[in-house]
């Protein structure tokens, strides 16, 4: 699936106004700049670089935040009402946690993560439009994002250092020394870690739904293994990147 241009924009004054909704200062105007200054790359980049995946579409990643941050508040009233101790963490936590999960999939300062796949093989066979930006030293999403964070003078609460740390839950065998303990002293003292990766999997999941129950009962028409269903280009490019100064967004857009 695509998003349209005005999708696009839209999402994007909805991810501000989240920033501003929840976000206490001084962080509040600290992540408002930061997101401003790299607001081109992070607008149009997609959640993920293949089509099995979620949301690996331009504008993918703001929208899956979004829903993040919807699912984490719903489910957090969810949790609240089955009696979690709400002491234990506070809603600005919940939703800048939330917001900044997925923030290393951007890539560092310099590199993006996710750029446009070159190989048509691989794009036709395999449904990669993007791939992997060499360039870009390795370091896992999690530890990216709170790299970008502290790098940036945005400082980052203990819990939503481990939320955003093991987002994935146990997805991730690196995260298996936080959550597979079985002594009450060494468990999480916060629930607000599952929280966050309930909201990650429903979003997911349901972007995931979006994108292949349609192609798997059969409703859209498929090339390969993949749809043929995509937003005139133009329309995106003239409307959402009338401004955009990268030559590499530009080709991003011009190869989906
Ligand atoms: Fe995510």
């Amino acid at each position: 699936m695509n998003l349209t241009a005005e999708q696009i924009q839209q999402n994007w004054i909805d991810f501000e106004e989240n920033i501003k909704s929840y976000i206490s200062e001084p962080r509040c105007s600290q992540l408002l700049d930061f997101y401003s200054k790299y607001s081109e790359r992070i607008m149009l980049m997609p959640a993920a670089h293949k089509k099995e995946y979620h949301n690996a579409f331009p504008g993918g990643y703001v929208d899956h935040v979004l829903r993040v941050v919807d699912c984490a508040l719903k489910l957090n009233n969810v949790w609240v009402e089955m009696g979690v101790d709400e002491s234990t963490y506070t809603k600005e936590e919940l939703v800048f946690a939330a917001l900044n999960h997925d923030l290393g999939k951007m890539g560092d300062e310099h590199n993006e993560a996710y750029i446009p796949q070159d190989d048509q093989w691989r794009k036709d066979k395999l449904g990669e439009d993007y791939k992997f930006n060499d360039r870009l030293e390795f370091m896992s999403v999690p530890d990216r994002s709170l790299h970008l964070l502290l790098s940036h003078g945005i400082s980052v609460s203990k819990n939503e250092w481990l939320s955003i740390k093991l987002h994935d839950g146990l997805y991730d065998d690196a995260n298996k020394p936080y959550l597979m303990s079985w002594s009450p002293e060494t468990k999480p003292r916060t629930s607000l870690i599952y929280i966050i990766h309930q909201a990650d999997l429903m979003a997911a999941r349901i972007e995931f739904e979006r994108e292949w129950n349609p192609k798997l009962k059969g409703e859209v028409k498929k090339t390969n293994n993949f749809s043929v269903i995509k937003a005139p280009k133009q329309t995106i490019k003239t409307k959402t990147l009338s401004n955009v100064k990268s030559q590499g967004l530009m080709n991003m857009l011009d190869s989906i």
